[in-house]
């Protein structure tokens, strides 16, 4: 039986991450370690409060004592770190969290697992891993032409993608100097269920079901690659079973969508299903977030050749998917943006 470790399995990606494992694999076990921040939700995980192969632990990844008492507790074989501060508009304004738990968090999470696996010098433990889950937004922006290769060099502009990039040297200087048993993955922007909504589409569509103006930052015509997140947790498992040792892999690839697009498609479907009152005239040009990344996009050819994987959802499949899901949220959207029921769903875990 495998036991992952999964960190930030309470945001986003991270629950889904929990969901397709469970679902997929019988004969495991995951120890989900989340902080809760404002992104981090149990009520995400409400699916799982009977499944006894999931154990919840709210903690810290920066926590030295916490993390050593987990490895010490369960026989990890895989860590999956998720845990992050993610949004790019929180890192402008305070990038100093994003050093906290984006690089020493992660460093923090390193040092563990190799006290934990190691069983000779430089020599570990048959078969643990340690995944770092990074973003494309390390190697910068692109110009009209061209794509992210993992031999791209890395040149993060906002603190968010800084602090991720750093991380990734950490893990790569673990890698070459310890032979610590790693791999990388690099996502382009991920859509789908759970995703808090301060990010592009979840916003969006939450602005215009309560008829608020949906803000587009400069010109919208950034471009980003959109991923449907049950793509990127298949891309995931492939690296951590089939991922040679201290590789990068880069996933995403050929969605590429202006901003401007995603938000009259989301407007479109809200007016087709939900209310025939909103319309693009509720869009509204804002100023420009600064340092503002114009093109993101992925060349897949490495994980594609390597392992199989490339992007099955189509974006036209996964963005009706993904808003048909919303719309059926609603209460989800309001207890998360609130923050009312984290108390609640606390208490449901720790009766379990
Ligand atoms: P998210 O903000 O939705 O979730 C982050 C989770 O980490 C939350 O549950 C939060 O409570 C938890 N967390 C934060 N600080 C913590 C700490 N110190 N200790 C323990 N837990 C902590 O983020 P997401 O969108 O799910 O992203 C997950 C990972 O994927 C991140 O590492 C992010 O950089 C990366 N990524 C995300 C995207 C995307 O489009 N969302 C794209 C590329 C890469
Ligand atoms: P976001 O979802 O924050 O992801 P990231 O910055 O990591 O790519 O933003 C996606 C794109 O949408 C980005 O180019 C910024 C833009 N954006 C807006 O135009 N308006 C908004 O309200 C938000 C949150 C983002």
């Amino acid at each position: 039986m495998k036991t992952y470790l999964v960190t930030g399995g309470a945001g986003f990606i991270g629950s889904n991450f929990v969901y397709y494992l469970l679902k997929k694999y019988q004969d495991i076990q995951v120890v989900n370690v989340d902080k809760l921040t404002y992104a981090g939700n149990l009520e995400n995980l409400k699916g799982l409060e009977n499944d006894s192969r999931h154990i919840f632990v709210q903690a810290d990844i920066c926590d030295d004592q916490a993390i050593a008492k987990l490895f010490q507790q369960y026989e990890i074989d895989y860590v999956v770190n998720f845990a992050a501060e993610s949004h790019v508009d929180r890192s402008i304004l305070n990038p100093e969290i994003f050093v906290e738990t984006n690089v020493q968090g992660t460093v923090n999470l390193l040092k563990h697992a190799k006290a934990a696996w190691t069983i000779g010098d430089d020599v570990y433990k048959a078969g643990v891993k340690f995944l770092q889950v990074s973003t494309d937004e390390v190697y910068g922006s692109l110009g009209e032409e061209g794509y992210f290769m993992e031999t791209t060099p890395l040149c993060p502009h906002s603190p968010y993608s800084a602090s991720k990039a750093s991380a990734d040297l950490f893990v790569q200087a673990f890698a070459d100097t310890y032979r610590f048993p790693v791999n990388i993955t690099r996502c382009s922007n991920n859509y789908g269920p759970y995703q808090f909504p301060e990010k592009l589409i979840p916003l969006i569509f939450n602005n215009t079901v309560h008829h608020k103006e949906s803000p587009v930052y400069g010109d919208g015509l950034n471009v980003r690659d959109w991923l449907y997140v049950e793509d990127h947790c298949k891309g995931i498992d492939a690296v951590i079973n089939k991922g040679r040792l201290g590789e990068v892999y880069n996933i995403g690839g050929h969605n590429e969508r202006t901003n401007i697009f995603i938000v009259k498609t989301i407007i479109a479907y809200v007016k087709e299903h939900i209310d025939a009152a909103v319309g693009e005239h509720m869009i509204t040009y804002v100023t420009d977030r600064k340092g503002h990344d114009r093109r993101y996009g992925i060349d897949p050819t490495k994980i594609t050749d390597e392992l199989g994987w490339y992007p099955e959802t189509k974006f036209e499949d996964g963005i009706k998917k993904t808003l048909k899901w919303y719309s059926e949220h609603q209460e989800w959207i309001d207890h998360i943006t609130s923050g009312k029921y984290q108390e609640y769903y606390k208490l449901m875990y720790e009766g379990r």
